[in-house]
């Protein structure tokens, strides 16, 4: 099939574009052209890259025609932040294409209530961004369901890899906090560090996009978490960090105010963004439906991206 990857070179591109190639698909990327995947691969050869401009295709109202003028069968969107950018494409898509996928979030759910939350509890999100997220969710469902639009939604959790930071212990993503974790240095949690973080490596989020259009007839109208096997504590996490480096994890907890003081302020408003949610999702809906089998646990996908983050001297242990 001809498959265009709407922001195709990011996160999960690097993976999923070298996946699909491998599948046999043809396969167009629409992005500006301003960065390259996070790592080389020679599926990407045989890879059309389209150079476009999506906010201002929008703005002059083209974007969704030119991505038909593609003549895809099937689109994949990883970069649709708002409701009106679902909308415009839907309706030039309509009818014109077998399986378009999004790519939302697991913040379309706001706070856990059930754990692990599964795809099919109520939305309660907050933020702008998940407030989008999920809004532009119920619209491609209710199309789906509605009016046979063919459309899935693929909610990833916090997306790691080789190549940049990935979501540490405080729910932040500065990196010095390995580093603290990895010399045996005294390291602040909010609480008493049992809020959760849920992370999944970007090849996972790749596999659960091909195991869709793989499965069509059992993903369009659905929504699916991509996430590891497990949310972790970020106590657990921490402690789980110190053990790669032979250390003993030593931990402070504190009150919030007193937390929030004591880091960055950017530190602090990520960290509350991430325990406020505490996600922890299910994955057996993907498992059951599509036949995921995720590869990396939270620690196998972290570890490997610390490894990256090591070799890179971005953290340094000694
Ligand atoms: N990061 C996470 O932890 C996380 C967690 C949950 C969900 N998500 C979701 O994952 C999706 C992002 O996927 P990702 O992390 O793989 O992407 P990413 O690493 O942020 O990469 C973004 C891609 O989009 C392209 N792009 C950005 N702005 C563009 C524009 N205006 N016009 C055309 N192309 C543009 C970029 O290339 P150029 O810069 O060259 O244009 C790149 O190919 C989002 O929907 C996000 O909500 C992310």
């Amino acid at each position: 099939m001809r498959v265009i990857v709407i922001g195709g070179t990011g996160h999960v591109g690097t993976y999923m574009v070298p996946r699909l190639v491998q599948s046999g698909h043809e396969v167009i990327v629409v992005s500006r052209s301003q960065r390259q995947p996070y790592q080389a691969h020679g599926a990407w050869a045989s890879v059309r890259m389209v150079a476009m401009d999506r906010a201002a295709e929008e703005a002059s109202g083209q974007f969704g025609q030119k991505m038909v003028d593609l003549r895809p069968d099937v689109v994949i969107d990883m970069i649709c932040f708002k409701l009106e950018s679902a909308q415009h494409l839907v309706q030039a898509l309509r009818g014109n294409v077998q399986h378009f996928l999004h790519c939302g979030t697991i913040w379309v759910h706001g706070p856990s209530v059930e754990a692990p939350t599964t795809e099919e509890q109520a939305r309660r999100p907050f933020g702008e961004y998940g407030i989008q997220k999920a809004a532009i969710e119920a619209y491609l469902l209710d199309q789906a369901r509605r009016y046979g639009f063919p459309a899935t939604c693929v909610h990833p959790g916090h997306i790691v890899g080789p190549g940049w930071v990935p979501l540490n212990p405080q729910g932040n993503f500065n990196p010095q906090v390995y580093v603290s974790l990895a010399r045996g240095d005294e390291l602040a949690l909010p609480h008493i560090g049992m809020e959760t973080v849920h992370h999944v490596h970007a090849d996972d989020v790749a596999q659960v996009f091909t195991q869709a259009m793989a499965n069509f007839s059992t993903a369009v109208g659905q929504s699916f978490h991509a996430v590891s096997p497990a949310a972790v504590t970020l106590r657990g996490f921490a402690e789980a960090v110190a053990s790669w480096f032979g250390q003993e994890a030593r931990l402070r907890y504190l009150p919030w105010e007193e937390f929030a003081r004591g880091v960055e302020e950017k530190d602090a408003e990520q960290t509350l963004q991430h325990i406020e949610h505490s996600p922890n999702c299910s994955i057996a809906k993907a498992q059951r439906l599509l036949g995921y089998q995720p590869r990396y646990s939270s620690f196998q996908a972290v570890s490997e991206s610390v490894q990256w983050l090591i070799e890179h001297k971005v953290v340094t242990t000694s």
